[in-house]
């Protein structure tokens, strides 16, 4: 139920609405003056807040700053008797979301307060989508069977007793961001989990991006900003391509770590940091500290407990049951009923380098499965991925007709290959002895020779 808050120091007024948005069907609450309302909004934390311009202590445009202070995305319906442009272009530009005019007409506030609920509810979605809840990672969803995934496993059930500070290093696609997730969700899963690309913001963003700022401290800093590491309260906060980050944000960073507060941008105060930090990286920071590149007191800081993940090439025992597990993912988000890959693709699978790692499987195995015509994915299914090893038996897959690019046999035409290749391996041998190897009697070989237009040479 959208919850409101009306502040009007005209009881009539309040109480009236409170009647009737009580009806409404919405959770009401009022407040009779500014400081009031103010109390009453940390309160109760309402979806929508009906804010009158003349009250008795504050004025109304002071209460909407400070509402919007306390939560930037607050829906202020503004209400007032006056009809003048400049106090309706001053509470629009103060972050009012609309503004109705006395005397009411309930039309117009029903059209405002369900298009502020409707957005209200809109941008909690996304922010949840943002925010990932946690609740959809489990330890069963990482693939690994490995004696490196083991200690992995035990590793994440170690740093979910504590907050300490994770490294996880790996080539693209092993898995780093859904490790991360894991840990997160075996340490508070009911808290934020907020990741941040160190690549793909400029620096000063970032900076107020992780840290927040004041109102005030930069152009367009039009009110305080929480950063991430307050949003991510008792969860997590995960620095994703920590490498990318630079070097005088690293110092920024490093102090975060080693005092466990930070200042907002343009702030005094000191803000102390709940959530535990996770930091991703596909390049060797040990590298990059050597070349100057990365700070090494801050690499110490983050390795307190490193994570390293091997490249999938370098556990291919994990590959079939990735397979198993992605298809399962796939047919669901597909409606697809495929049922596994063929004996030829699972050697090509067992061979290939991946250097895109599990990430490259399963955009593969989504490919595949968006042009497979049948319920096994077979080789022209993966018509991008380039056979390094082409293998011998995978022709003879072929030749034994178990197998073609993608269209399946008819019995016969199993049975004309299967000859075929028989008498190829064969040469040497007379027509007795192949048809001991192919369980028939001389007068029926003879048949199946002239059906397929087979010659047989010898003799
Ligand atoms: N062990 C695993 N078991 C199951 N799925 C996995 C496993 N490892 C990775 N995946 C899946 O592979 C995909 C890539 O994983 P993820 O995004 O965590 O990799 P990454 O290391 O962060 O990659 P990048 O360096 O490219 O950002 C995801 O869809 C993830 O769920
Ligand atoms: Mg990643």
């Amino acid at each position: 139920m959208p919850k409101i808050l009306v502040i009007d120091d005209d009881v009539s007024i309040s109480e009236t609405l409170e009647l009737y948005l009580t009806e409404e069907g919405h959770d009401v609450v009022t407040a009779n003056t500014g400081t009031d309302g103010l109390n009453k909004f940390v309160k109760n934390s309402p979806d929508v807040v009906i804010l009158d311009i003349r009250l008795p202590d504050i004025d109304g445009f002071t209460v909407l700053e400070d509402l919007r202070e306390e939560d930037e995305n607050v829906k202020v319906i503004m209400i007032t008797a006056h009809h003048d442009m400049d106090s309706t272009i001053r509470a629009m530009k103060g972050g009012a979301f609309d503004y109705i005019h006395k005397p009411i007409n309930v039309d117009e506030l029903d059209i405002a307060i369900n298009k502020a609920v409707k957005t209200f509810e809109m941008e909690k979605k996304i922010d949840g989508l943002l925010m990932e809840p946690s609740r959809q990672f489990k330890v069963g969803d990482i693939i690994g069977s490995g004696k490196d995934m083991r200690e992995i496993f035990k590793t994440i059930g170690v740093v979910s007793q504590s907050r300490t500070t994770v490294l996880i290093e790996g080539e693209s696609g092993t898995g780093k961001e859904l490790i991360a997730k894991v840990i997160h969700h075996n340490t508070a899963p009911d808290e934020p989990y907020i990741a941040i690309n160190c690549s793909a913001i400029v620096e000063t963003l970032l900076e107020s991006e992780l840290f927040g700022h004041e109102k005030g401290s930069f152009t367009g800093a039009i009110s305080r900003k929480q950063g991430k590491f307050e949003l991510a309260r008792y969860g997590t906060v995960f620095l994703d391509e920590i490498s990318e980050m630079s070097l005088n944000l690293q110092a920024k960073l490093l102090r975060v770590l080693q005092e466990m507060e930070f200042e907002r941008v343009g702030g005094k105060d000191r803000v102390r940091v709940n959530a535990r930090i996770v930091a991703a990286t596909n390049k060797d920071l040990k590298t990059m500290v050597k070349e100057n590149k990365f700070r090494d007191d801050l690499y110490y800081r983050l390795n307190i407990v490193s994570i390293l993940i091997p490249p999938l090439r370098e556990r291919r025992e994990d590959i079939g049951p990735l397979v198993d597990y992605l298809l399962t993912k796939i047919n669901k988000d597909l409606h697809k009923r495929v049922i596994g890959v063929s004996n030829e693709m699972m050697d090509v699978f067992m061979k290939y380098n991946w250097p895109g790692n599990i990430r490259e499987l399963e955009n593969l195995l989504v490919r595949a499965l968006v042009v497979a015509k049948g319920q096994v994915l077979v080789r022209s299914d993966f018509p991008e991925l380039i056979d390094e090893h082409p293998k011998k038996e995978n022709q003879e897959d072929k030749a034994n007709g178990m197998e073609t690019s993608g269209k399946l046999l008819t019995l016969d035409e199993v049975e004309e290959r299967y000859i075929r290749d028989i008498l190829k391996k064969n040469s040497a041998l007379n027509k007795g002895e192949v048809c001991d190897i192919l369980g028939i009697s001389r007068p029926t070989f003879e048949r199946k020779l002239e059906k397929y237009g087979i010659t047989f040479e010898r003799e």
